[in-house]
């Protein structure tokens, strides 16, 4: 498994490329199955999610291929026939995202068998809603053996209103209602700019979607849908990452590829810390450190609240912050575990339930630590560029599902930090 050395204590300087949205790249990826035609996506980050969602659409039946040019890369698809409608356990538990095949396999072929995707490091994480939604629309669902086994001649609109809000149970829906027959709204859907991203897409394929992005969605169903070309929204989860490290080490950074109103809530809330952040052009952000941070707390929501894929890497900054701040996690139970780690750092982290506080400035000293999830994996990399010695990240595979080379950008902006693989 391949480890991160990081020799914390140097301020970023220079310029960093923003990949595409992996979150808005794996339900466009879904999404070719509602067509026949190829579906062609630029701008895809080269991440462990993108490959695992790829063998999967090619294990059902596509074709896939892609090519890497200097904006990023272009992968395209076409399913032109079903071979096997099964998502396998051995898949799905690599990436819960798998689930979003079951949509479009049960709109555009009528039956699907896909793994239930069981919880992970941050909770429980059921798809209860996706298949509450799935039978509001005429499928019939069963589950058996761990799987879930659905089936529809046809689907049919409706009308669906989600408890909870869901960003895959709203792409799983939308992308299933685009070929149900007659009309379906969404109520209390997910807001997120990838729903909207892949609302993008689906028109663009023929579908008629109104309202994404707003809390009701509305889908009038087609016949078929055709191929489409699409590039991939920047994704304001690696721009928000890249924020904090210029945050916690005191640099001066400049990110390009990004969408800056995608990340209202990320600049007002890293504001409030003393990160002074400027858009730099349309497309690109300027952030500099400051040489103290003050406390501030934070609540994650739903967008276009403060995100709970940036928690994590807000507490790394918070430890450095003078004064104590209160994060509350409400979109997840059990999102805490980087704390643990960064408490091993240095940090002085007091979780109560969905509450923790960090009290700061503590300085941290470098350590070997462990990498639970994606964004924890993050939280780990700040930390380590701001400690004072060695940093060694262990399981960093967490990581490289969704950050492109996170390791190649940071040393190109002064960081020291190498990968270690080992056999
Ligand atoms: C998406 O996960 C993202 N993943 C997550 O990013 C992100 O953290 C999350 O949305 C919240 O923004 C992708 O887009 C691939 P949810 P998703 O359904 O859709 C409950 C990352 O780091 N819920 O919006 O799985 C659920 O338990 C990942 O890139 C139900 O109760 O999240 C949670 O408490 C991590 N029943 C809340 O809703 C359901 O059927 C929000 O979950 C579905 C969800």
């Amino acid at each position: 498994m391949d480890r991160f050395l990081i020799q914390g204590g140097t301020p970023l300087e220079g310029r960093v490329v923003i990949s595409g949205a992996k979150n808005a790249a794996l339900p466009a990826m879904a999404a070719s199955l509602l067509t026949d035609q190829g579906v062609v996506l630029h701008n895809v980050p080269r991440v462990r999610d993108i490959a695992t969602l790829r063998s999967l659409l090619e294990d059902l039946g596509a074709d896939s291929s892609i090519t890497h040019d200097e904006i990023g890369n272009t992968l395209e698809i076409r399913t032109r026939r079903l071979i096997n409608p099964e998502a396998p356990y051995e898949l799905v538990k690599q990436m819960r995202a798998s689930v979003l095949v079951l949509g479009p396999l049960v709109a555009r072929f009528g039956e699907a068998r896909v793994s239930l995707p069981g919880g992970c490091a941050i909770g429980a994480r059921p798809v209860n809603l996706h298949l509450k939604g799935l039978e509001k629309l005429g499928a019939t669902i069963t589950l058996d053996h761990g799987y879930i086994q659905a089936h529809a001649d046809r689907l049919k609109g409706t009308t669906f209103y989600f408890d909870t809000i869901s960003v895959t149970g709203t792409e799983n829906l939308m992308m299933a209602a685009t070929l149900a027959e007659g009309e379906t709204v969404l109520e209390n859907a997910a807001r997120e700019p990838e729903v909207q991203d892949l609302a993008n897409l689906l028109r663009k394929m023929g579908a008629d979607i109104e309202g994404a992005g707003t809390p009701r969605i509305c889908i009038r169903g087609v016949g078929s849908l055709r191929g489409a070309e699409h590039t991939i929204i920047p994704d304001r989860i690696e721009a928000g990452t890249f924020l904090a490290a210029a945050g916690i080490t005191g640099g001066n950074l400049v990110l390009e590829h990004v969408e800056p109103q995608h990340l209202n809530a990320i600049i007002a809330k890293l504001g409030e810390l003393g990160v002074e952040i400027q858009p730099c052009g349309e497309h690109g952000l300027e952030v500099r450190g400051p040489a103290t941070l003050r406390a501030s707390d934070v609540t994650t929501q739903e967008y276009p609240g403060f995100p709970t894929d940036m928690q994590a890497q807000y507490m790394a900054l918070a430890t450095q912050a003078e004064g104590s701040s209160v994060i509350t996690e409400t979109i997840f139970e059990n999102r805490y575990l980087h704390a643990l780690e960064l408490m091993r750092m240095g940090a002085d982290i007091v979780v109560e339930g969905r509450r923790a506080v960090v009290r700061g400035k503590r300085r941290l000293s470098g350590a070997p630590v462990q990498a639970s999830d994606l964004r924890a994996s993050a939280s780990l990399v700040l930390a380590g560029l701001a400690a004072s010695g060695e940093t060694v990240i262990d399981r960093v595979y967490h990581i490289d599902r969704g950050y492109e080379r996170i390791e190649e950008k940071l040393m190109r902006v002064g960081a020291k930090i190498r990968r270690m693989t080992e056999d």
